[in-house]
């Protein structure tokens, strides 16, 4: 399979907070902000691998900043590593200022995609080679990220763990 560059899955979801999507303090609740992430998260996943996508965790999520009522919300989804079968996506929320258009990140999560074939079984996904100095970083730490999400999903056991065990030693 050729390899491919993170740039080639990007997904950009833009779209408004509306009333429904909001919690009592008129911010967008977080269950519909996580369900727009997953949808361009699987997006991104699916233009990678060009295959059936299924989300098998969601890794990490900062709510960092409240996303108010009225607010433009671009959610920007890239796949940053991919293993055999898991791709990890990373995402980053920006939100638009109504009067200059500058966009100000508010959060960001990783979803771990695995490919699948008709039946649900694990298909292989291309490789992907890292560019930009933000995608090397991204690139990098994914091993990690990947052992800590398969130890506490309690799939490997902590000596399997050999990336995340060195940041301790
Ligand atoms: C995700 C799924 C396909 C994995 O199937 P599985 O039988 O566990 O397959 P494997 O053990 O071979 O794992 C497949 C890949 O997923 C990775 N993976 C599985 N669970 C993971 C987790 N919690 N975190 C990170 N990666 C995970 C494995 O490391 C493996 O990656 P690799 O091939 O790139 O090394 C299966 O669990 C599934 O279909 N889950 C339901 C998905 C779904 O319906 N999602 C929507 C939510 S409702």
């Amino acid at each position: 399979m050729t390899p491919k560059h993170p740039s080639e899955s990007l997904t950009t979801l833009t779209d408004l907070v509306l009333p429904s999507e909001t919690n009592p303090l008129n911010n967008l609740f977080g269950g519909e902000l996580l369900a727009r992430m997953d949808r361009a998260a699987s997006i991104a996943a699916r233009r990678h691998s060009r295959r059936i996508v299924v989300t098998a965790s969601v890794n990490h999520v900062a709510f960092n900043r409240a996303i108010p009522l009225g607010s433009v919300v671009t959610v920007e989804a890239k796949v940053s590593r991919s293993f055999k079968t898991s791709m990890e996506i990373y995402i980053d929320i920006w939100v638009e200022d109504r009067e200059s258009g500058n966009k100000t990140k508010a959060n960001e999560a990783i979803y771990t995609f695995v490919a699948v074939d008709d039946t649900g079984r694990p298909v292989e996904v291309p490789q992907i080679v890292p560019q930009t100095p933000l995608e090397i970083e991204r690139f990098d730490a994914a091993l990690r990220r990947k052992q800590l999400s398969l130890l506490l999903a309690g799939k490997i056991k902590p000596n399997e763990a050999s990336e995340l065990r060195a940041l301790f030693i």
